[in-house]
C-alpha cells in the first residue's frame, strides 16, 4: 500500500514538475507573439521567429517542451483514471467530497487545452515540421545579394549550362512577380508557397523558414479561429489558476502565511497570460 502511495506521489510530483516547465514556456511564447503587434510589418516578429528557429539552446530547448507536454498529458490522465477507480461508490451517491470545485474540472480543462494544441499544432508547428503547407517570405535584399554572387559567378565562367538556364528561368519569374507578393514595406515577398520560394529565388531557399507573421495574420483574419482561440485562452485561464495553487500544495508551500500569496500569484499570472495571447487575435480582427 505505501509504495502505492509512493508511486502516486511520484507521479504527483513529476506531474508538477512538467506542469512548472509549461508555466515557465508560456510568458515566452507569449513575449515573442506580442511582437506580431508591432506596425514593422512583421520585422520583429520574424527576427524573433528566426533566432527561436536557428538557435540550438532553443532547438534542445523545444524537444524537452514537447516531452514535457506529452508526459504532462499521459499522467495526467494516469492519475485521474487512478482516482476514478480508488472511489467504489462513484456512481452511487454524489458525496461533497473535500476536492475543491476546480480540480475536479482539471482533465476536463486540460483535455480542452490538449485538442487546441492538436489545432495549433495543424496551425503552425507541423508546417515548421514540413507536415502542413504553410505560408513563406524571402527578404528583397537577400535575394539581392544572391543574385549579385551567382551574376559574378557568370561572369567568371563558373556556371554550367543548367545553372546559367535556372539563374535566367528565377530572374525572369521574380521580375514578373504580382504586387500582391509584396508587402507594404516593398521588402519582403510574401504568402508564397515553398515551391515559389524556390521559383523565385533557387534551391540556396530550400530551407526557407515558415512566415509564422503572414500566416498568424491570415488566420486570425477569420473569425472562426479567432473565437476557438479566444474561448481556448478563458479555460486556459482557469487550467492555469487551480494548476499554480495544485503545484505550491505538491511542492508542500501551502500555509497559512503563504498561500494567499500564493492564490494572488496564481490569480495574477492566469489573468494576466490568457489576456496577453487573447490580444492577438482581438488586434488582427479588430484593428489591422
Ligand atoms: C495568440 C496566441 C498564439 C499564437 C499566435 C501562437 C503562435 C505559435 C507559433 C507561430 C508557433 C510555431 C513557432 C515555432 O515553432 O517557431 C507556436 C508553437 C507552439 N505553441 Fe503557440 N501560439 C499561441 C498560443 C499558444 C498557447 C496558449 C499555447 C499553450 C497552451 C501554445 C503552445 C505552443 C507550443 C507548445 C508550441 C510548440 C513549441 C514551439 O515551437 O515553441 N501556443 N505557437
Amino acid at each position: 500500500m505505501k509504495l502505492i502511495q509512493f508511486a502516486s506521489i511520484t507521479k504527483k510530483i513529476a506531474l508538477a514538475a512538467f506542469g512548472l516547465f509549461l508555466l515557465l514556456f508560456l510568458p515566452v511564447h507569449l513575449g515573442i507573439n506580442l511582437c506580431l503587434l508591432r506596425d514593422d510589418g512583421g520585422e520583429w516578429y520574424r527576427n524573433a521567429s528566426h533566432f527561436m528557429g536557428t538557435n540550438y539552446i532553443v532547438k534542445v530547448f523545444e524537444i524537452v517542451l514537447l516531452a514535457s507536454v506529452l508526459l504532462h498529458i499521459c499522467l495526467a490522465i494516469y492519475l485521474t483514471i487512478e482516482n476514478w477507480l480508488a472511489r467504489p461508490v462513484r456512481y452511487k451517491v454524489r458525496t461533497k467530497t473535500k476536492t475543491p470545485f476546480m480540480s475536479r474540472y482539471m482533465i476536463w480543462t486540460g483535455g480542452i487545452i490538449a485538442c487546441f494544441l492538436v489545432l495549433h499544432f495543424i496551425n503552425f508547428y507541423f508546417v515548421k515540421l514540413d507536415l502542413v503547407q504553410g505560408k513563406y517570405s524571402a527578404s528583397i535584399e537577400q535575394v539581392d545579394k544572391l543574385f549579385q554572387q551567382k551574376a559574378i559567378k557568370l561572369q567568371q565562367g563558373e556556371l554550367n549550362e543548367k545553372e546559367q538556364a535556372a539563374l535566367m528561368a528565377q530572374y525572369q519569374a521574380i521580375s514578373q512577380i504580382s504586387p500582391e507578393k509584396m508587402d507594404k514595406s516593398q521588402k519582403n515577398m510574401v504568402n508564397l508557397t515553398k515551391e515559389e520560394v524556390i521559383q523565385y529565388c533557387g534551391e540556396d531557399f530550400k530551407h526557407v523558414e515558415p512566415d509564422f507573421y503572414t500566416m498568424s495574420k491570415e488566420l486570425f483574419a477569420n473569425k472562426t479561429y479567432s473565437l476557438i482561440y479566444l474561448v481556448v485562452f478563458v479555460v486556459l485561464g482557469f487550467h492555469l489558476y487551480h494548476a499554480i495553487n495544485s503545484l505550491a500544495q505538491t511542492l508542500g508551500l501551502s500555509h497559512r502565511k503563504y498561500s494567499p500569496i500564493i492564490d494572488w500569484i496564481s490569480v495574477f499570472y492566469a489573468v494576466l497570460v490568457p489576456l496577453g495571447f487573447a490580444i492577438i487575435p482581438l488586434w488582427f480582427m479588430f484593428v489591422k
